[in-house]
């Protein structure tokens, strides 16, 4: 019995290696870190086992051990001790997510940090923007505005590149502007370019404690039904001047990594959120699964989907297992 060509080219380690389309690196994932005030402090959240709330001081020591790894890019979510509705403690030098970026960088020069640009973690209301309250919605302008001044609290802190995940149409622009006017040209944005409105958020709202107060973000993130918009969102935010494209959820969204991958030429990033994170730890904690095998499978499907980068909850697990 002969091979009629398939098998061939399966038959050992060695040669599976040399004929394998799609590769893993340390090099491709950035790690989410989500900032609380305080010191020492270092708090899981159930519905995310193995996430934890950090203080800016052991968020520090935390990026000692992810350089260990191999570990080069995190991303940070700050959670203010008040809220209000513009979300104040994001627009200034002394807030959580300032101080967060100014510490991190003083104590790792070679940390890549990014800074996630919104509202719904320092609002009271938890939308990502300005509620205009006649028509009880986000402000689309206003909360431009603001924007700007958010992303360059972060540039002056230090940041290494700004990611917007509101979803206000005309973001990027805003902030290219912004960011090119007070002499930051040289600061890359990474644009949460589609971001559908998804159940699979869940868990986030719980560890970055940003749920909405009322209703949902349907009337500014994407629907999950859609993917010529999809597409229109990517080529719109790349003709406003992003550096990076980004889809988000990524599971159940994969058809749209591939065809936004066809549409530009920009680097394409998955954010492999909360609810997909939550998912897989269960089923492996029920031992349902061979966690780290399933892990690896999922991590090779973004990548085969067409993402250069890959920000996952599962970063550091996923760098112990390629080591
Ligand atoms: C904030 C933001 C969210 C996530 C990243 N940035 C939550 C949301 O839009 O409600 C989700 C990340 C995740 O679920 O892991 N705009
Ligand atoms: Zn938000």
């Amino acid at each position: 019995m002969s091979f009629k060509r398939f098998r061939r080219t399966r038959l050992n380690n060695v040669l599976r290696d040399l004929v394998r389309e799609t590769s893993l690196s340390t090099n491709d994932f950035i790690y989410p870190l989500f900032i609380k005030e305080g010191e020492g402090i270092k708090a899981e959240v159930s519905s995310m086992p193995g996430v934890f709330q950090m203080s800016i001081d052991v968020a520090v020591k935390e990026c000692e051990e992810l350089k260990k790894l191999g570990l080069k890019s995190i991303i940070l979510f700050g959670i203010p001790e008040t809220k209000d509705s513009i979300g104040s403690d994001s627009l200034c030098d002394h807030g959580i997510i300032a101080r967060a970026i100014r510490a991190i960088k003083e104590a790792h020069s070679d940390m890549f940090v990014v800074s996630d640009l919104c509202f719904c973690e320092y609002t009271d209301h938890g939308h990502c923007g300005i509620i205009d309250h006649k028509t009880n919605s986000i402000n689309n302008d206003a909360t431009l505005e603001i924007s700007v001044q958010q992303a360059l609290v972060h540039a002056k802190a230090g940041v290494d590149m700004i990611a917007p995940s509101g979803m206000m149409d005309g973001i990027i622009e805003a902030l290219r502007d912004g960011l090119d006017s007070n002499g930051f040209e040289n600061l890359p944005i990474m644009a949460y370019s589609t971001k559908f409105s998804s159940g699979y958020y869940g868990p986030f709202r719980d560890v970055a404690e940003s749920a909405p107060s009322f209703g949902d973000r349907s009337t500014y993130q994407m629907d999950g039904a859609n993917l010529r918009e999809a597409i229109s969102e990517s080529i719109e935010d790349e003709a406003q001047g992003a550096d990076i494209l980004m889809v988000k959820p990524v599971l159940a969204y994969l058809d749209v990594v591939a065809k936004i991958k066809e549409t530009t030429s920009l680097p394409m990033a998955v954010y492999n959120v909360s609810g997909e994170y939550a998912m897989l730890k269960n089923a492996g904690a029920a031992g349902l699964i061979d966690y780290d095998r399933v892990l690896m499978e999922t991590m090779i499907s973004f990548k085969r989907a067409g993402a250069d980068i890959i920000i996952s909850y599962h970063a550091k697990e996923v760098a112990a297992l390629l080591k």
